[in-house]
């Protein structure tokens, strides 16, 4: 494959294609995705609960980011790469500076804070010392001592206003892509076509740009919580995590992927 840019992603929403994305915490895991159809690889700060054994991002630091990203970093095969902006490490302009300035450092071709109206201005300065964003927004899992629990945003007509005005304000400060989690199917579809840049969606539904899993739980090897937009690809008729990928890759293109049952309808 050849090295995926943010060009080739605005193509493909532009031309309704698709984007595979995965996440990928260590080297191995990077080479199979990236060589197995995934143009997207999230260095997501789900490691400190699927490789830390927490149960939050939040024990998630700069040190562990910029670990992950080299190693993910090494045996890539052309995917394009997001690295998570750590909790509290986007809390002033200046942090979320020296600490994207890190991550890309280490190999990421792009960072991902968690997005409210007061990050605005940090994606704004961001893109103007040339690093691309990907703002996630809807639930965002570094608020969850806030949130409660994993909670789908958006069923509430004012929520739907509110996330609506604020993808649209993270594209005008320069975010190259907008990651939707946990958002009702039909509020998904709206900000994805509101939209020029493309839209990345988990639990999000079938017509944002691409979808998004965390890689373990892609091949069925999360036992705790299961949400219910998690799909194991890993089956008798795609027995190895090389067949999972390539029958992932496959389902988010075709659009078998998310079904509604994946869905917060
Ligand atoms: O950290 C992560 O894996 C993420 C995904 C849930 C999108 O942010």
């Amino acid at each position: 494959m050849t090295d995926i840019t943010m060009s080739e992603l605005q193509k493909m929403k532009n031309n309704d294609e698709k984007i595979v994305c995965l996440t990928a915490y260590d080297a191995t895991q990077s080479l199979l995705a990236s060589s197995h159809g995934a143009e997207v690889l999230l260095i997501g700060d789900s490691l400190g609960m699927v490789v830390q054994g927490n149960k939050t991002t939040i024990p998630v630091t700069m040190p562990h980011m910029v670990y992950h990203t080299q190693c993910v970093q090494k045996l890539n095969q052309g995917s394009l790469l997001i690295a998570d902006m750590p909790f509290m490490s986007y809390d002033s302009i200046d942090n979320a500076l020296k600490h994207a300035k890190a991550l890309m450092q280490a190999g990421a071709n792009m960072v991902k804070p968690e997005c409210g109206l007061w990050t605005v201005d940090i994606i704004r300065a961001l893109t103007q010392q040339g690093i691309p964003t990907c703002a996630h927004i809807g639930f965002t899992p570094q608020s969850i001592s806030l949130w409660g629990k994993p909670k789908v945003y958006g069923h509430l007509e004012a929520e739907q206003v509110q996330l609506i005005e604020l993808a649209s304000k993270l594209q005008d400060a320069g975010a190259h892509l907008i990651l939707l989690e946990c958002v009702p199917p039909q509020l998904a579809k709206t900000i994805t076509q509101n939209l020029s840049v493309p839209t990345i969606g988990i639990g999000a539904g079938p017509d944002t740009d691409g979808q998004i899993l965390v890689f373990y739980d892609m091949i069925g090897a999360t036992s705790n919580m299961k949400p219910r937009f998690i799909k194991n690809f890993m089956t008798s008729k795609t027995p190895s995590i090389q067949e999972a990928i390539s029958q992932y890759a496959s389902d988010v293109k075709s659009g078998e992927y998310p079904k509604p049952e994946h869905c917060y309808l």
